[in-house]
């Protein structure tokens, strides 16, 4: 602490998220946390100096709060019971599938609602401790939607914003959660809430003034209690410049340059990048380019897919049965196309460095984003960042948030058509070098000016930070 710490903390601009930026290992060390979240706010709240309230990724651990480098981390336990009940339970296997169209069947479980409530008031207390008077707090996605309207019981002197990294579901669907309208009266408890896209901010506007006494006041909310609530899209992005400059050195060229040799220099090489979720259909762009390879569209002996895939919540079960399916699908791939020392798909179950992620999206021909659903997708907009040549194409899913800022330059398509995925990867692979520089100009256009600092500044003024 720098100075005598009164009744409340010390902190002026907090963010509160499930993950801290690091995840703690069994040996004690810190490790950066997987995810689109961390990547975006870890830079902003770094430059600003604020500090990061957050589990350390690890059941039972309880280290110490510490200082790195100007961001000041707040570690918040959760126990193994919680994690199972709270995490794996409620977020990723309730909350996660309903909120993303419910590609997977949501499991409603009053154990876990209980370990959800719990929870969250454990974040609410470390916020409340940490706040300096009249400080900001930002609360992260869909594992904390109740801490609003806790911090603001236990600290009325605080602005509160809560942005949703994922999607908002339609009425129809949010309708199902048995505890719908407490999560939405948590989420009221903020002064703005944000979301990735107008559709997701029009749902939850619709929820709102359907499930409790709100109000629609223009585009916000007035709150059962008269306070107003500003309700707003705000589409996260990447730091794009850093990216630009990272991909314009001549060692990423050079590491691109050397990636397609080790690859046997094939003619197109096309690339996935994700956590490895069903939600993110790796499945369908699997099988829709084992489908181009088998009509020949595209020739097994010059193409290669990459597919880099995060290890992600190992522990529920859909992400287990999906990680065998998809492994058990690359290895068919391979059985039909590939011939020994060269096969087409190249799988990598891992984390990948970022400066070594660049150098990937360098090197490919075509970049494969095709989730069901996804709040917005920031391996997109990572990959027209990376891309100051000009080249490439990006075959991305209309059902992205970053497709309402990428249309006009992505080759869209339905992941539910897998005819349509197979004559989008055939068009992006075969496109002319005018078409891709006219393409690849405009959605740098957009991402270049629209990058993370850009929507986390816009959030904050929201909110009265200047
Ligand atoms: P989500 O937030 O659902 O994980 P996003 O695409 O929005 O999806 O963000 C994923 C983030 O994680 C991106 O910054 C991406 O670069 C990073 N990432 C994804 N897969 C890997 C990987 N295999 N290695 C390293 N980083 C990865
Ligand atoms: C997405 C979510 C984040 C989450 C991240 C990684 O980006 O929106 O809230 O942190 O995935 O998932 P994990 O469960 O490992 O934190």
């Amino acid at each position: 602490m720098t100075h005598a710490e009164d009744a409340h903390g010390s902190s002026d601009l907090l963010v509160v998220a499930n993950r801290l930026p690091f995840d703690l290992d069994a040996d004690g060390e810190w490790h950066r946390s997987p995810g689109g979240l961390v990547t975006a706010l870890e830079p902003t709240l770094r430059a600003r100096g604020g500090a990061w309230v957050g589990w350390p990724g690890r059941p039972d651990a309880d280290p110490e709060p510490f200082d790195d480098d100007g961001l000041a981390i707040r570690p918040v336990p959760i126990s193994a019971d919680e994690v199972a009940a709270y995490y794996e339970g409620f977020a990723n296997a309730t909350l996660w599938p309903l909120y993303h169209d419910v590609v997977a069947t949501p499991r409603f479980e009053r154990s876990w609602w209980e370990a959800y409530r719990r929870v969250n008031e454990r974040f609410a207390d470390a916020a409340a401790g940490a706040a300096a008077d009249g400080a900001t707090v930002w609360v992260q996605d869909y594992q904390l939607q109740l801490v609003p309207q806790m911090l603001r019981e236990r600290r009325p002197d605080l602005r509160i914003g809560f942005f949703l990294h994922i999607p908002f579901p339609p009425a129809e669907l949010f309708a199902q959660l048995p505890w719908r309208r407490p999560v939405v009266e948590g989420l009221l408890g903020a002064d703005v809430v944000g979301f990735q896209t107008a559709g997701g901010a029009e749902n939850f506007r619709h929820v709102a003034t359907r499930l409790t006494d709100a109000t629609r006041d223009g585009a916000g909310l007035t709150a059962p209690d008269g306070r107003a609530v500003a309700v707003d899209a705000h589409p996260i992005s990447v730091d794009s410049s850093h990216l630009d400059g990272t991909a314009r050195e001549p060692d990423t060229a050079k590491r691109a340059e050397a990636l397609r040799h080790e690859l046997g220099d094939p003619r197109t090489v096309l690339l996935g990048v994700d956590r490895l979720d069903y939600t993110k259909g790796i499945d369908v762009r699997l099988q829709a380019f084992a489908e181009v390879l088998g009509s020949g569209r595209l020739d097994p002996a010059g193409t290669v897919l990459i597919q880099v895939a995060t290890p992600s919540r190992e522990r529920v079960e859909h992400y287990a049965e999906m990680r065998d399916d998809i492994e058990l699908t690359v290895g068919r791939i391979n059985g039909e196309y590939g011939a020994v020392g060269r096969p087409v798909v190249h799988y990598v179950h891992q984390s990948t460095p970022r400066d070594e992620l660049v150098a990937f999206y360098r090197a490919a021909d075509v970049m494969l984003v095709t989730p069901y659903r996804d709040g917005m997708n920031l391996v997109a907009k990572e990959y027209v960042a990376s891309r100051p040549d000009g080249d490439g194409a990006l075959v991305l899913s209309e059902f992205t948030g970053a497709a309402d800022e990428l249309a006009e330059g992505a080759y869209l398509v339905n992941p539910h058509d897998l005819d349509g995925v197979a004559d989008a990867i055939v068009a992006a692979a075969s496109q002319d070098a005018d078409e891709a520089r006219r393409r690849m100009g405009r959605m740098r256009e957009q991402v270049l000016e629209h990058d993370v600092e850009r929507w986390a500044a816009g959030f904050l003024e929201a909110l009265g930070v200047t």
